[in-house]
């Protein structure tokens, strides 16, 4: 019997190692709820890094627990996660299709670490895929797999997703191993992105840097077709709306109420990125308190930054720059009974966050460049009463289907501060009518339905080949 096979550099499971014990916990992640309707099902397996350096020792007792959640190892040692993960993942890959070329380091022995890693991956997979099967990769790490499998295994179905932004043709040629991604992306038969302009600059790519035919979203690889198609991705809406009944959350909520009074909330929750513009929306709301003073002692910014690849420079530099900046805003404004920025440097259990979004009067979500933002669907989909007002960066994937936010340039400063006054004042009514409107669409196009929806195309393009084939 076929089975359908998960591949991503990080399985869906938190392993944390404390004196030689290793714990396993479940992530709460969207992609793994998402996906959790496929991966536990049957003979359906996931395959992915555990998160850490496994001592060789307890790889095999490990490598058992995780069997009994259909999920299945691909063991990294310490240098193979530097230079593969940190390394060109984060320190190439990430930039660039960031648009922050810049932060690229692009050093040869990344390269080379990236495609020993890829294969190693695909060594994994090729332990137990089989004719007939149907191969699901997610994102940048693994852009080479897709070929790799597909020449050792020609016949089976492969779908890849990217999860962060495709960048312009002008930003993606910086990269010295262009057309060798490029060709890694094409042993899939369905590409998927977030946004329309990712799938186009993906075929633009593809057709101005490798001697292949294209017509609208078809690829001619070696005389196979190759789609590439635009599927947003959306989350656990039924999940965001039960905890916002849910009794741990209504305690937190009334606690938040009781600390917080009538102050208005503005709230921002992020990993730790440089792409999130986290520093520019600090200053947006230094701005805001500038202009209009009145609101002092009646907003705060509640800010929460998830750590996130601290042991990467450009994000330690970020995390003290941040520190920075929030205390000074603090120290230039605060009063005796008020700081206007709470900020947290930790990551929080979902209950905290949903009553966060359940309080928060404005959810600021102002993104340089993000592929999705499913914290902006978080926070609408939290939102029972239908009020609330959500300020929304045009740089995010959601700002195409969430077009009921107040939509702003993350760059544009004045903007932001702007929209806060504005959101501020917005009457419940305009608030209420907006709200229902982005309501509606993160519910329908949740996470249950991208994941559908993306397989039953991956069916349909492999159909669509064999009859090609048979013309
Ligand atoms: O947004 C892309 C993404 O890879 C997410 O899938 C993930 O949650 C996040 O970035 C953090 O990635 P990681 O901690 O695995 O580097």
């Amino acid at each position: 019997m076929s089975k359908t096979i998960i591949v991503s550099n990080r399985l869906p499971v938190k392993i944390t190692e404390k004196d030689g014990e290793y714990v396993l916990n479940p992530s709460e992640g969207g992609l793994a709820t998402g996906l959790g309707s496929i991966y536990r099902q049957g003979y359906n397996i996931w395959i992915g890094w555990p998160g850490l350096e496994v001592n060789e020792a307890y790889q095999p007792q490990i490598r058992e627990q995780l069997t009994e959640m259909n999920l299945m190892p691909v063991y990294l040692t310490q240098e193979e996660i530097n230079n593969y993960y940190e390394g060109f993942s984060n320190e190439i890959l990430w930039p660039v299709f960031h648009y922050m070329s810049v932060y690229a380091r692009y050093e040869q022995v990344y390269w080379d670490y990236y495609y020993q890693v890829n294969s190693k991956f695909r060594d994994v997979v090729l332990q137990v895929a089989e004719p007939g099967d149907v191969i699901w990769i997610h994102d940048y790490q693994l852009l080479l797999l897709p070929g790799m499998i597909r020449a050792e295994a020609p016949d089976v179905a492969i779908g890849y997703f990217q999860h962060i932004p495709f960048p312009s043709f002008e930003l993606f040629r910086l990269i010295p191993w262009r057309a060798e991604l490029l060709e890694g992306m094409l042993g899939a038969d369905l590409l998927g992105f977030h946004t329309f302009d990712d799938s186009h600059h993906f075929l633009n790519a593809v057709t101005r840097l490798l001697p292949v035919n294209a017509s609208a979203n078809v690829v001619m690889a070696n005389d196979r077709a190759v789609i590439a198609e635009t599927f947003p991705m959306g989350i656990d809406n039924a999940k965001f709306e039960e905890l916002s009944d849910d009794p741990e959350v209504l305690r937190q909520l009334e606690s938040l109420k009781e600390a917080f009074g009538d102050t208005h909330m503005v709230l921002s929750i992020d990993r730790l990125d440089y792409s999130k513009g986290i520093l520019q929306r600090l200053q947006a709301f230094e701005l805001f308190l500038q202009l209009y003073p009145e609101y002092v002692e009646k907003v705060i910014l509640y800010m929460i930054v998830v750590p996130s690849r601290d042991t990467v420079t450009q994000y330690k530099e970020l995390r003290d720059a941040i520190d920075r900046l929030a205390g000074s805003i603090n120290a230039r404004f605060r009063t005796i009974n008020w700081h206007p920025i709470n900020y947290f440097y930790r990551s929080f259990p979902v209950e905290t966050l949903a009553a966060l979004y359940n309080f928060a009067d404005i959810g600021l979500v102002t993104p340089m460049r993000d592929g999705m933002n499913l914290v902006s669907k978080e926070y609408v989909a939290s939102r029972k009463h239908n009020n609330g007002v959500l300020i929304l960066s045009e740089m995010a994937g959601a700002s195409k289907e969430l077009q009921d936010a107040l939509i702003v340039n993350p760059n544009n400063i004045g903007a932001i501060a702007r929209a806060l006054h504005e959101a501020l004042n917005m009457p419940l009514q305009e608030q209420t009518r907006r709200m229902k409107q982005m309501r509606q669409v993160v519910a329908k196009f949740n996470i249950a339905h991208w994941v559908k929806l993306f397989m039953a195309r991956l069916q349909e393009v492999k159909q669509l080949q064999q009859s090609m084939l048979a013309r």
